[in-house]
This record gives structure tokens, C-alpha cells and sequence, in this order.
């Protein structure tokens, strides 16, 4: 499974430290292309020289090094890997993947790569039940960072208890399940997606706007697991800061016209289209050409309704699957079925933004599917990825209903 694969080991200030030589020379046994990154502390407990030896690779240890390519290094490095491991992961890396620290070579790659991160944390007992990592790992978990372990068993310090890295090879197990699932979940090969994303903004004059809580992070979380499972993605998108899921083509829009213009253009190529962008229902009627001037008057702003996107996409659609968002902020479920049969949508997927853990902006979501043929599935709090993910299960089997 991991043959032809490239990943990043990253090996962190621990005693287990010893144990990664041995993890490179399994996943290099496998066919597996092994970048070894270190931190100042790992060289502390094995040497640059030994990973360099068994990976038969640079070692990346320094952001500040003579370049070993002419490349920016720990980006190019980001975009070849098809996964990074951490292990041993210390507390600290932890911490710092938590918080976004970026001070050496480890920490900055590990926010530029946009493939999975698995993470075996190795450390004493005491370090790992403190509140301070449980709650970093919990994030972690939140964030899809798939941690490994630890196991339970004697350690250096000389305790029993939770806290040492996992074995090389239940780490080597841990991978090789992922890279054969991702094989089979490329439910959507040849599939051309569609998916919006993102609050549109409509401007009152050259420079202000009315717009919406909404970051982006549900629709990026949707073009990335359909890209993952193989589709053809195009993601319409309303100013985000989100980065873009590799594999993913954008186009990037602002106001709910310009998403209308774009998404239709495109829809009749499309085998699906999702709609996760939170479009403004109104925009005002007159967009002041120059800036509206303060005065200690009341101003009233006229609005009319926009285009309905998932409604028009309902009237026009052939082959087409489509799927829509609804943000409730009450009756979710009567609201999303009322919505759902109006808009001709196959799937509704409702949620009540009101929710702690849920809507605009957090990494998770709660959600409920609902679907054409009257089923319904509630699914509990998860990050808005791994929902992503059920959507993309969910369509791929219904699809696959109507094939036979
Ligand atoms: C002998 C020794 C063993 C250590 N073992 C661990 C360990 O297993 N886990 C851990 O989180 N920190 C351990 N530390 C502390 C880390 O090395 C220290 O927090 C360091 O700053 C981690 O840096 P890094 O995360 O950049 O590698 C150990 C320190 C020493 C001196």
C-alpha cells in the first residue's frame, strides 16, 4: 500500500526518537519515498547522519541551511508529500501544531501541507494526561490530524502507564489502512462536482457591503472531500481566507449575481453540484458609486430579493445530483423539509447555527441529512471534514442504487 508513496517522518526531542530509524527503514521496505525532518532537540538523541543514511535522503533540520534544491524548500516539500507522521511527537510539537508556531523547518512544513498528518505522541504519563495536552490532542483530533496511540507500558523515566509511542510497526498498520481505504474511496472518479462556498458580499457603495458570518470552511471542507475521493472539483467562492484543497480549481467570486453567473455557466457539466455558500437572499437596489458620507441622519438602504441559485438549479436540472445547505436558526427540521422539496434538492443537509460546535466558523459542525426519499440521518458533532466525508459516501451509494 505504500508503495510509490512520499512521506514526511517527522521526528521530535524524545527518547523514542531510536525507535523513527526503525519506522524508515519498514516504510523504505515498502516501496515508500521517506523525507526525514528534524528538530534541534530530536538531533539531541540520534543524528542527522543516521536518518540520512536509512532514507537515503537530505535530512531537513535547519529553515535557514544552505538549500539542498533551489526550491523554497519547506513548501516544495509540502506539495510532494502524500503524508506526514510525526513520531515520536512531542508535547511541545503539539502545542506548537495547536497554536500555528512556526519556528523551525518541522512546525513551518507542517502548516504549508495540505495532505494528512498522523501523529504518534511519546511522553511521560504525567505530561500526556496533563489538561494541557488533552486538550491540544483533542484540537488536533478536531482539525483531522489522526493521532496514533500512545500505548501503555514501561517508559525511559522509569514510570508505568499511557504515554509511550506506539510500536513502528502498529504506526506502519495505521498508514498502510489509510492509503488502502483512500484507493477504494475514490468513489468519484471521473465525476465533475461543483461547490460553493463562502458569504457573498453586496456592496452599499465603493467601500462597504452587507454580508454573513460565513469563512468558507464548510464548502472548502466539501471541495476537499470530493477531491480526495477523486471528483473533478470546481469551487465557486466568495472572499475566504481559507486555503485551497490541492486538486481543487476556483473560481472566485463576490456578489450572489456573480455566483449565480458562474455556477450556471458551469451546471450543465456537472454530475453534482453542492451548495454550501451562504448567499445573501437580498442585495440593495442602488450601489452608490462614490462613498456614502456620514451625517447624523438615519439612512435607509432599499434591498431587493437576488436570484435563488439552488431553486433555478432545481427548475433546470437533467442528470444533475443536487445538494443543499440550510443555516436554521429555528425548526431546522421542518424549515430544511419545507426547503428541500421548494428547491427539487436530492440531499438537504440542515443545521441549527445557534448550536455550540456548530455553523459559521468553528471546525465542526451538527448536522442532519436530509433526503429526497423522505429518509433523514442525524449525525452528531465531527469536524466539518470528516461530514464532508459521509456526504460524499452517501451520494456515491445512492448513486450507485440507481446504477443497478
Ligand atoms: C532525556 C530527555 C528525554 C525527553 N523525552 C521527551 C519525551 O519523550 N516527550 C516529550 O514530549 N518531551 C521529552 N523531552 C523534552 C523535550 O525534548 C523538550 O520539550 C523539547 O523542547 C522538545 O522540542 P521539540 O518538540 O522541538 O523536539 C525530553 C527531554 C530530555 C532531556
Amino acid at each position: 500500500m505504500l508503495s510509490g508513496k512520499t512521506i514526511l517522518l517527522g521526528v521530535t526531542g524524545g527518547i523514542a526518537a531510536y525507535k523513527s530509524v526503525e519506522i524508515v527503514s519498514r516504510l523504505r521496505k515498502q516501496g515508500a519515498e521517506v523525507y526525514v525532518v528534524m528538530t534541534k532537540a530530536a538531533t539531541e538523541f540520534v543524528t542527522p547522519l543516521t536518518f540520512r543514511s536509512m532514507s537515503a535522503n537530505p535530512v531537513y533540520t535547519s529553515l535557514f541551511e544552505e538549500p539542498k534544491t533551489w526550491n523554497i524548500e519547506h513548501i516544495s516539500l509540502a506539495e510532494q508529500v502524500d503524508a506526514s507522521l510525526i513520531a515520536p511527537a512531542t508535547a511541545n510539537i503539539l502545542a506548537k501544531m495547536v497554536t500555528g508556531i512556526s519556528d523551525d523547518f518541522l512546525s513551518t512544513v507542517l502548516l504549508a501541507v495540505r495532505t494528512p498528518i498522523f501523529v504518534a505522541p511519546a511522553m511521560n504519563h504525567a505530561m500526556y494526561h496533563h489538561p494541557a495536552t488533552q486538550k491540544n490532542l483533542e484540537i488536533l483530533r478536531e482539525r483531522d490530524i489522526r493521532i496514533i496511540g500512545p500505548a501503555q507500558g514501561f517508559q525511559a523515566c522509569g514510570s508505568e502507564g499511557d504515554g509511550r509511542m506506539s510500536e513502528p510497526q502498529d504506526i506502519i498498520n495505521v498508514l498502510e489502512d489509510y492509503f488502502s481505504q483512500s484507493r477504494q474511496n475514490r468513489y468519484m472518479s471521473g465525476k465533475k462536482v461543483l461547490v460553493t462556498a463562502g458569504g457573498t458580499r453586496e456592496p452599499i457603495d465603493p467601500v462597504r457591503y452587507i454580508g454573513n458570518f460565513s469563512t468558507g470552511k464548510m464548502g472548502y471542507a466539501v471541495a476537499q472531500a470530493f477531491a480526495e475521493a477523486g471528483a473533478q472539483v470546481t469551487l465557486v467562492s466568495a472572499p475566504s481566507e481559507i486555503a485551497v484543497p490541492s486538486g481543487v480549481e476556483v473560481v472566485s467570486i463576490s456578489t450572489a449575481e456573480e455566483m449565480y453567473t458562474e455556477v450556471l455557466r458551469r451546471f450543465p457539466e456537472q454530475d453534482i453540484v453542492i451548495k454550501a455558500a451562504a448567499v445573501a437572499d437580498y442585495r440593495p437596489v442602488v450601489r452608490e458609486t462614490q462613498k456614502m458620507k456620514k451625517s447624523n441622519q438615519s439612512v435607509r438602504l432599499e434591498l431587493v430579493p437576488n436570484p435563488d441559485i439552488l431553486t433555478t438549479l432545481g427548475q433546470k436540472k437533467q442528470e444533475q445530483f443536487l445538494v443543499g445547505f440550510a443555516a436554521e436558526t429555528q425548526n431546522p427540521l421542518d424549515n430544511g423539509w419545507e426547503k428541500m422539496k421548494r428547491k427539487k434538492a436530492d440531499i438537504l443537509i440542515v443545521n441549527d447555527v445557534t448550536l455550540p460546535g456548530a455553523g459559521f466558523g468553528t471546525d465542526t459542525n451538527i448536522v442532519t441529512f436530509l433526503f429526497a426519499d423522505g429518509r433523514r440521518r442525524d449525525l452528531p458533532q465531527m469536524s466539518k471534514l470528516e461530514i464532508a466525508r459521509q456526504l460524499v459516501e452517501e451520494i456515491a451509494h445512492l448513486k450507485s442504487k440507481t446504477k443497478e
